[in-house]
């Protein structure tokens, strides 16, 4: 058995655990699932001791509250979506060895056994602190239970946990006007007690590990594990006040369950148990079928794979869960003590769609199982663009028009025509059967000796994980078979020279023999194909690179195309149903900004709002929005500046009835002194009109 490399003698593959509260997109496909599955296919090929573990997320405050808008329970949202999720990943390829689940008795059995060891071991803290509480619905608002207004952006429609506008991290308590997602009310804040991670007690350790011993790290997650390193760790509460997750399994933590975040990496080892269960039963039937003993090497131990330091465990993930899996999730496996760290986590950046990112709620996305219908066995497709666009060192944009391009001038002109031909050529001249090989001239051995180190230049790439890169690679060497064709076109020497021909699609289809190999890991469907058509079965990396694949004599199987042209009209059907859900969304977004909180009488009767009219009205000179006015208010004439020139004329207004704040304190703007406010109604797309009275009142009458 080949290995990684001296220290190591097999892989733990590990690829984030999608919550299963909605389908996948081609942004989780791009940034997660095809790297994981590229880089395991490709140790596969090189015998290499490896397992792929997947999984669904199923805890976490919003498939709750899915559930809870929904009017199903948590345990049916994840049921439904698992299902999907994990059908997604089955037609792509995504070559799993297990695909489990955070629900599953298994898993909850992991989590709370690894809480309890920790617990145990005395490393958590404890502490008591005020959390937001709705007061309606009787509960604690952890993370997303909460909106309200980012402290760092504005943003008003940001959660407990994150702004999703600025990107922050925040705490529930951190928010400005904070309302609860469940009731609308303005939560209080009550005690409670959780139990704290302390990161900062390992932060040296995390220190020493990442930044000296990992600079091999790919820059953009090295980059942010010094950021949040520099800023100094702080405990972390991985417990809360919810009814849906695992169980705290001490005394005094009732109705508290795992933070999701503690609880979902765990997912990996649960799953991998699960595996090897799996597996050894399946070794345990067969041998006592074959009244064998039970003890062969083949059985596997799933702790080899998470405990032996000659495991290597890599964590394929977006750049949103770096710090989970570089900080946290490692903090707690050394916590534990018994298990080993990543290696390395590969993490991505952003894939955008057409320009704007990726977003479940507001449908702005490539759904994995809607493509599947719309491009039925076009798998492999999807597969190349998103490998081939791979957000590895930044966001990336994915569009339907470069889609097709990658199609049409790339897989069908340069991949799919090398091996047509060739195919075609050969079935023409030898009736399909692989011609022998004559002598060779300077062109033949120097194209044979470029194949040969294909094989090297796509290992080494995807040995560190540039992957577009190593799919470029495979992409060359189709372009190599491309040129070797057209530069000594046998089509003009059958004729003549017909044992020439025999040597020239030999070489062709000893190329086409290698692209089969490489391609494997990025195109399997396709690799699978083309090995039906060329009559080979090897799945081995070792065996590329050669150029006596197939032998002489053997007969081919044409008749199949690899690819095929993407029309127009596919594309054009694509865009328009984006257009569709950007007029949609555009129609929801006009909907009313959020409450404020609530006050009282007294605050209220503090403002003294009149009647009034405009009398004079010009544009304050060098701004675009500031207009200014002299009204009369009753009381008497004043003047007041206001932000309206976007919306009126200065010259349409005078005489305008308008309702006024004139309490206000005066502001200076622009240098003149503004007296008072005047009322105005602002819609949601940004127009403003005034606030007047039904009838014609006279000037200065109380609006109360
Ligand atoms: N569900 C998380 C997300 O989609 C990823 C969880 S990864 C795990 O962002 F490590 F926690 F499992
Ligand atoms: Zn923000």
């Amino acid at each position: 058995m080949e290995q990684t490399s001296n220290k190591f003698k097999r892989t733990t593959v590990t690829s984030a655990l999608p919550y299963a509260n909605g389908p996948v997109h081609i942004g989780h496909l791009a940034g997660v699932y095809i790297p994981a599955d590229i880089y395991v296919r490709y140790l596969r090929m090189k015998g290499e001791d490896v397992v792929f573990i997947g999984g669904s997320d199923e805890h976490g405050v919003p498939i709750t509250i899915k559930a809870r808008n929904e009017g199903i329970s948590p345990q049916q949202v994840v049921d439904k979506y698992h299902n999907i999720i994990k059908k997604s990943f089955e037609e792509f390829g995504i070559s799993f060895d297990i695909y489990s689940r955070t629900s599953s008795k298994t898993h909850h059995e992991t989590a709370s056994e690894f809480f309890k060891t920790l617990y145990d071991k005395g490393e958590f803290i404890v502490k008591t602190s005020e959390q937001l509480y709705d007061e309606v619905e009787k509960q604690f608002l952890a993370d997303r239970y909460v909106t309200g207004t980012c402290p760092h952006c504005n943003n008003d429609k940001a959660y407990g946990d994150q702004c999703e506008k600025c990107g922050t991290s925040l705490n529930a308590t951190d928010l400005i006007n904070p309302r609860s997602a469940l009731s609308g009310n303005v939560p209080v804040m009550k005690e409670t007690k959780h139990w704290y991670l302390p990161l900062d007690k390992y932060e040296n350790r995390l220190k020493q590990w990442i930044l000296e011993e990992h600079k091999e790290w790919k820059p953009n997650v090295y980059g942010q594990c010094k950021s949040w390193i520099d800023q100094g760790l702080q405990p972390r509460a991985v417990t809360r006040d919810l009814y849906w997750g695992v169980k705290v399994p001490v005394e005094g933590a009732e109705g508290k369950v795992l933070y999701v975040w503690f609880d979902a990496p765990i997912g990996y080892i649960s799953a991998t148990k699960e595996w090897a269960e799996k597996k050894n039963s399946e070794f345990r039937r067969f041998d006592s079928a074959q009244h064998k003993s039970q003890n062969s090497e083949k059985y596997v131990n799933w702790e080899t794979y998470w405990k032996s330091k000659d495991t290597r465990l890599i964590h394929f993930i977006g750049k949103d869960n770096i710090v989970f899996h570089c900080i946290i999730f490692p903090a707690m496996l050394h916590a534990e003590g018994s298990y080993i760290l990543p290696d390395n986590v590969p993490a991505n950046e952003f894939l955008n769609l057409e320009g704007d990112k990726i977003s479940t709620s507001r449908n702005w996305a490539v759904w994995l199982h809607e493509y599947l219908i719309d491009f039925k066995g076009k798998q492999d497709v999807l597969r190349y663009v998103l490998t081939a666009n791979a957000p590895e060192t930044k966001d990336n944009d994915f569009t339907w028009k470069d889609f097709q391009t990658k199609n049409n001038s790339e897989l069908v002109a340069i991949l799919g025509n090398f091996v047509n031909r060739s195919l075609v050529l050969t079935q023409k001249y030898f009736d399909g059967k692989v011609p022998e090989l004559n002598d060779l001239t300077d062109t033949d051995k120097q194209t044979i000796a470029d194949i040969a180190v294909f094989p090297q230049k796509i290992a080494s790439a995807l040995d560190v994980f540039k992957f577009r890169e190593a799919l470029s690679e495979v992409m060359n060497l189709a372009r190599l078979g491309n040129k070797y064709l057209a530069d000594s076109e046998p089509w003009k020497l059958f004729a003549t020279n017909p044992e020439r021909v025999k040597t020239i699609l030999n070489i062709s289809l000893q190329i086409c023999a290698n692209l089969a190999i490489v391609m494997e890991p990025f195109l399997p469907f396709s690799s699978a194909t083309l090995k039906k058509m060329l009559q080979f079965d090897v799945n081995n990396w070792a065996a590329a690179g050669s150029s006596t694949i197939l032998a002489p004599g053997s007969k081919l199987n044409t008749g199949e195309m690899l690819f095929e042209k993407i029309e127009d009209d596919a594309i054009v059907a694509q865009v328009e149903k984006l257009n569709n859900t950007k007029e949609q969304n555009a129609m929801t977004e006009t909907s009313v900004a959020p409450a404020k909180p609530d006050i009282t009488y007294e605050d209220f009767a503090k403002l003294d709002i009149r009647t009034g009219t405009i009398l004079t009205a010009e544009r304050v000179p060098k701004t675009d929005k500031l207009l200014k006015l002299t009204v009369d208010t009753g009381i008497d004439q004043r003047t007041v500046v206001s932000g309206i020139a976007a919306n009126y004329d200065p010259e349409k207004i005078i005489g305008q009835k308008v309702t006024i704040l004139v309490n206000l304190q005066p502001k200076m703007l622009r240098g003149i002194q503004s007296q008072g406010m005047i009322l105005m109604a602002e819609n949601s797309k940004g127009e403003l009109c005034f606030v007047q009275q039904e009838k014609d009142f006279e000037n200065g009458a109380m609006v109360k």
